[in-house]
């Protein structure tokens, strides 16, 4: 690191950001002073510094091994010529945060993106792995404008309860339905909860991390191949150190995230989300970091996409054979995108400086298991596992995974059977003087990102229990509340203007009739025009919601709908 005394002033290394004393060269001896007292040698202290986003925490388990990939990347770092400092930001996992992961995964953006800015580095590595993590981090990598990779952290392997093999969490909620219909007791859903996740890393399924992983890859944000390596897997060690190198290559070449993260790779990302049938979250995250660099993700086009897009990959909760581990076996993201080849622009740089295209071309004859991801030539689906709805019951779109649903209810029309909250829904769904039959539609008001909840993954309504002991197994369920990535069902979800915010999703009752087309891509509402005045006139007198502090109130007054991806309105591209 120069003396104060060097003329020219370094806007890189540890000299980038200083603290404004009104002394440049007092800024330069404080800093100085601090980061000597680290131990660091003269010889390191002039290299470029490579930040490392840790998101290691004892309140998530998906990273509990992200000491051990941190090493690794500092090793990658140091023997590329960096210096590797690592930072704390919020990290976020799915089962233990209240109301909900998603809630924060603004706040995480917000974190991540404000110490990437203030804190002296020349390029970060971003860890995520859990849910909300990694598009907490892409969002927060292109707002804050540095060059920026990131690490996955992998998916855990499978398990075994008795006969069956078991990963989280598709089998959780198989199991979890089973007990709900009686077929299986206390004692053994114990027994099953011991077994459902037994090592480190994320779901071990297609859930919303395995998705979004996918989907940093597709976007090229991720050294090529690395997103679906098991967590545990000793290849992921190698890619952390790869993606440590990486990081100060990318410094080299100054290539920030926003040469990456284009309308054209967005589109990449959308048509792999779509190939693997993946997690409908992954359909609000997309958004949210293309809205960051002042492009959206239109449900129309992203129609489209899913039109021409076929389903190549059948992992859990698509299919009911294959993980995430079989997956990565069978040739991971490669694979999909080498099929996809035709479909994707090649024309992406991806954070290697390489193009896409170059990147699948030096691909081209690596193995494949065809078993589990399919040539595009003879696709488990001809079309894409997503689809976006528009109609009266949802003016700016809604989202069904048709891949995981039951194609015999794609076209139905129902009595609606509405639950006004989730709190509502707790009460009365189980009730067994509940008016409900199995032809029915059950509906979820109030659960979308403005409401008290902030957006959780409810939409998976329970069955009620006197439906399951007649042996029902799916319903036509509909909400403005997202839906786990693992969850699997006839279920319509991110209803758009949600309930909260006014939309026709509040105006239903009970008795209503709705139509669902999947084929039309439509979701109607059929109640006539005067009576939904009446019913909007008659919502207008309720008393509105009681007024929040903090954080809280910051994510209800800012946080915009399902389509613009959720994110806060003053956090993208064009600000508020
Ligand atoms: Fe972390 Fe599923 S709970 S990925």
């Amino acid at each position: 690191m120069p003396m104060p005394d060097d003329d020219a002033p370094r806007e890189q290394g540890l000299l980038q950001g200083l603290q404004n004393y009104g002394d440049r060269d007092f800024s330069i001896y404080m800093r100085r002073a601090f980061v000597k007292s680290m131990g660091f040698s003269a010889d390191e202290l002039e290299r470029p510094v490579i930040g490392i986003a840790a998101t290691a925490s004892q309140f998530n388990p998906c990273h509990r091994h992200f000491p051990e990939l941190t090493e690794a990347v500092r090793r990658g770092v140091t023997a590329a010529g960096g210096l590797a400092l690592t930072f704390p930001t919020i990290s976020l996992h799915e089962s233990t945060l209240a109301p909900n992961s998603m809630k924060f995964r603004n706040l995480m953006a917000m974190d991540t993106e404000e110490m990437i800015r203030a804190q002296p580095m020349d390029a970060v590595v971003l860890m995520g792995g859990c849910d909300k993590t990694v598009p907490a981090q892409l969002m927060a990598a292109a707002s804050a404008g540095k060059p920026a990779i990131q690490l996955i952290g992998g998916p855990q392997m499978t398990s075994r309860y008795r006969d069956d093999r078991v990963g989280a969490c598709t089998d959780c909620r198989k199991f979890w339905v089973r007990f709900r219909a009686g077929e299986i007791g206390k004692e053994e859903i114990e027994a099953v909860e011991s077994r459902l996740v037994t090592t480190a890393g994320t779901c071990a399924v297609m859930g919303t991390a395995s998705t979004m992983a996918a989907i940093s890859e597709a976007l090229g944000m991720t050294l090529p191949g690395t997103a679906a390596i098991p967590a545990v897997h000793a290849d992921r060690l190698r890619a952390a150190e790869a993606t440590g190198a990486e990081a100060v290559r990318l410094v080299r070449g100054g290539l920030t995230p926003d040469r990456i993260i284009t309308a054209k790779s967005v589109e990449n990302a959308a048509r792999v989300l779509l190939a693997l049938g993946g997690s409908t979250n992954g359909v609000i995250h997309l958004a949210a970091i293309a809205g960051r660099l002042g492009f959206a993700l239109d449900l129309h086009r992203f129609n489209e996409l899913s039109d021409t897009t076929p389903v190549l990959a059948a992992v859990k909760p698509v299919g009911t054979e294959f993980y995430m581990e079989d997956f990565f076996a069978a040739g991971g993201i490669g694979a999909v995108l080498r099929e996809l080849k035709p479909l994707l622009h090649l024309d992406c740089l991806t954070v290697t400086g390489q193009m896409l295209g170059e990147r699948l071309a030096a691909e081209q004859g690596d193995y494949v298991d065809r078993r589990v991801i399919r040539p595009a030539s003879d696709p488990f689906e001809s079309q894409g596992g997503l689809v976006a709805l528009f109609g009266s019951l949802a003016p700016d779109g809604a989202i069904i995974k048709r891949s995981a649903a039951t194609p015999a209810l794609f076209e139905t029309e129902a009595r609606a059977v509405v639950f006004t909250s989730l709190d509502d829904m707790a009460r009365r769904v189980d009730d067994p003087a509940l008016d409900v039959r199995p032809d029915d539609i059950l509906v979820l008001q109030n659960a979308g990102p403005r409401s008290a909840y902030g957006m959780p993954e409810a939409g998976f309504l329970p069955i009620p229990k006197k439906l399951l002991a007649e042996g029902v197994k799916d319903m036509v369920r509909i909400s403005d509340a997202r839906m786990s990535g693992t969850a699997y069902g006839t279920i319509v979800l991110h209803v758009a203007p949600e309930a909260a915010a006014g939309g026709p999703l509040g105006l239903v009752r009970t008795g209503d009739r709705i139509r669902l087309s999947v084929r039309e891509r439509r979701l109607d509402l059929l109640v006539a025009a005067d009576e939904l005045a009446r019913r909007r006139t008659e919502r207008a007198t309720l008393a509105t919601d009681t007024p929040v502090r903090g954080y809280d109130r910051l994510f209800r007054e800012t946080v915009l709908q399902a389509p613009q991806g959720c994110d806060f309105d003053f956090l993208t591209a064009q600000g508020r």
